[in-house]
């Protein structure tokens, strides 16, 4: 391949990340460019490995996730990534992308996959950095998180650690659109994740969207607030306010909900047993610990803390939903290449 590297296996791994301000509808489904701005934690629990083994014998890119073949749609999804990835390898090296060979793709996620606990998130990310790496295509961090984003949204904040902001960018340009860290103000957070339903979610985020974008009438109104709510975030973060933190992260997340309970047909994650959750932090904060929760696509409930109370919190989740697991994470870190060793975002 002229002036490209030969291919070679690269393994890269990511970590989850839950957002404080979330991610809720795209402006460009193609681009997956999103209707606003977002802000998250990278958890240091759960991570994805994931292998990309370029192979000249195969005819198709294959996949294994957590040792068992991709679905059709999973390997469809993952496919078209790596595409993106040769075609932008090919172009750097001058080369023609069907020169370069399809790949095996090994993922492992230690999280329940699908569960609304944002393993596309650390799936994608982990790829980035494996795929870019496997073609040879050189990425400085934002450009791994543009490309992340590619993937799945909120893949593009798990290229960096700890609390991320997600810039929407402007109108069609694909590179703006990228995640940063935030200045570390030396606040510490610490999530209790609760998973009430380890099961796959019955309407994947990337529908439950499209159909709140197209149908609900609260969408626009969520479009307005958030970059005010975002502002409000980032500025209790950099006074490390953990109870205005709190605060700001229940409301939007419950808003989130609500503008796809405003769907048509409405999009509803809530279980029984996210009610008792949601119960249950109120109930804490009620007894003077600082707990707040959130909920992404799925009925999950995680529930934002002190690391100092984490435990106390985890406790309270287990006495109150026996047998389930509960998680309990602090600040993690970025994506980072582990083989080729010296590689990251
Ligand atoms: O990246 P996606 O398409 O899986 O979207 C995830 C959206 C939420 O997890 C619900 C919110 C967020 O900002 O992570």
């Amino acid at each position: 391949m002229p002036g490209g590297a030969a291919p070679r296996p690269a393994t890269a791994r990511a970590h989850p990340n839950i957002a404080l301000i979330k991610y809720w509808g795209k402006r460009d489904e193609a681009l997956q460019l999103p209707a606003t701005g977002s802000l998250s934690l990278t958890l240091g629990i759960a991570p994805t490995t994931t292998t990309v083994t370029p192979d000249g014998s195969l005819a198709a890119d294959a996949g294994l996730l957590g040792g068992e073949p991709m679905s059709a749609t999973e390997l469809g999804r993952v496919s078209r990534f790596l595409d993106l990835v040769r075609a932008r390898a090919a172009a750097a090296a001058g080369a023609d992308p069907a020169d370069l060979p399809r790949a095996r793709v090994d993922s492992v996620n230690e999280i329940p996959t699908g569960a609304g606990l944002a393993s596309s998130a650390s799936g994608f990310a982990a790829l980035t950095l494996a795929a870019a790496a496997a073609y040879g295509l050189p990425l400085t961090g934002a450009q791994a998180s543009a490309l992340a984003r590619r993937g799945s949204g909120s893949a593009c904040r798990s290229i960096f650690g700890s609390l991320v902001e997600w810039l929407p960018g402007a109108g069609a340009e694909d590179a703006a659109s990228h995640a940063v860290p935030l200045p570390d103000s030396g606040v510490r957070l610490a999530l209790v994740v609760a998973v009430l339903s380890p099961g796959r979610k019955k309407i994947d985020s990337r529908e439950a969207m499209r159909r709140t974008v197209a149908t609900s009438p609260s969408f626009p109104a969520w479009v307005e607030s958030t970059p005010r709510e975002l502002a409000a975030m980032k500025e209790a973060i950099a006074a490390a306010d953990l109870p205005r933190i709190g605060e700001l992260a229940e409301s939007n997340a419950l808003r989130m909900h609500a503008t796809m309970l405003g769907a048509i047909p409405p999009v509803r994650y809530f279980a029984p047993a996210t009610i008792a959750a949601l119960d249950l932090v109120e109930r804490l904060r009620a007894e003077g610990l600082g707990a707040w929760a959130t909920m992404d696509a799925g009925p999950n409930v995680k529930v934002l803390c002190a690391p100092a109370d984490a435990e106390a919190v985890a406790a309270a989740v287990r006495g109150a939903f026996p047998g389930i697991d509960v998680l309990v994470s602090g600040h993690g870190p970025g994506a980072r290449l582990t083989s080729p060793a010296g590689g990251g975002a």
